[in-house]
């Protein structure tokens, strides 16, 4: 039989979240939201046909699972508001919050409670995210594959052997749509100051992003193979590669990564010390 969900915050995220596990055929009376805001209530209820409740008290009685889907800063409010219920039935509790440790999440909801913390992306909004996952110790192997399950609704799921690594994929898969957005951006300036028109510039710049995301997914080859094979001796990929090798592209890029990485650890710190 299909889990009770109970998002708490009615969000881009949890709106995402719903709609995937709808598409994957979770079905609909299994699935409730609260949500205080009444603008998102609506926006919900346009979308959806689920329960759709301002406070907590009446539908957590009947979680399996409570994805709490609220922003990193009223966390700390949310979970010593819903302590006391959450005694009454405890249950898997599911985070997709930045940022926010696993032991300041137990602190707060007053237990020690089995815990998946995730870490997606905002390609999760349109299906295609990349997530990473951590459980505790508490979370079981039939909790970990109900967890795995609802995240894969919106894209990718790989989990990580301690919490420090969230941090990584933080750094990697979270700030990463950035990254790439950067290079897409520097690429579409250039060649627009180059001649092409803008909008052949964009048109041209994703649909090459896209396809070499899509090429390297479906292929066997690693990418650093894909690279050397579309890198002819003397031709203009080599002009370029060897123009980027000399400005050291490398350590630039590793040190962008390392500088979000450091940060996500400073932020944890930072959003938890309150605990
Ligand atoms: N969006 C992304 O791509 C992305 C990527 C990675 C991680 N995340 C994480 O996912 C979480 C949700 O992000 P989001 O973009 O979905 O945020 P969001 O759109 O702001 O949704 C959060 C919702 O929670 C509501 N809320 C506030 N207090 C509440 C309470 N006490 N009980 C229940 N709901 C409450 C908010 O209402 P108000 O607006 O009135 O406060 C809002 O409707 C965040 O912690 C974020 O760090 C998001």
């Amino acid at each position: 039989m299909a889990e009770n969900i109970v998002f708490i915050g009615g969000g881009n995220m949890a709106r995402s979240l719903i709609g995937g596990l709808l598409q994957a055929q979770h079905p609909q009376q299994n699935l409730f939201v609260v949500d205080p805001n009444t603008q998102a209530r609506q926006l919900l209820r346009s979308q959806f046909d689920i329960a759709i409740e301002s406070t907590a008290e009446k539908v957590l009685s009947q979680a399996d699972v409570v994805l709490l889907a609220v922003k990193p800063q009223v966390l700390k409010e949310v979970c010593v508001e819903l302590a006391p219920i959450f005694k009454q039935r405890p249950c898997l509790v599911i985070s997709i919050v930045a940022g926010i440790k696993l032991s300041s999440i137990n602190h707060w909801l007053g237990g020690d409670y089995p815990i998946v913390r995730v870490m997606p992306n905002t390609p999760a909004l349109i299906g295609e995210g990349a997530s990473g996952l951590y459980a505790n110790p508490k979370v079981s192997e039939k909790q970990k594959e109900i967890a795995q399950n609802i995240v894969s609704a919106v894209g990718t799921t790989v989990w990580v052997s301690s919490e420090k690594l969230l941090n990584v994929v933080t750094a990697l898969s979270g700030s990463g749509p950035a990254y790439h957005f950067y290079f897409m951006e520097i690429m579409i300036r250039w060649a627009t100051a180059a001649g092409l028109p803008e909008n052949i510039a964009k048109t041209l710049t994703l649909n090459t992003a896209k396809g070499a995301a899509l090429m390297a997914l479906s292929n066997d080859m690693e990418v650093d193979e894909l690279r050397r094979q579309v890198t002819s001796k003397g031709g203009t990929t080599e002009a370029a590669l060897k123009s980027l090798e000399s400005e050291n592209l490398e350590r630039l890029l590793s040190r962008a990564l390392e500088a979000a990485n450091q940060r996500a650890d400073q932020l944890a710190k930072e959003l938890g010390e309150s605990q």
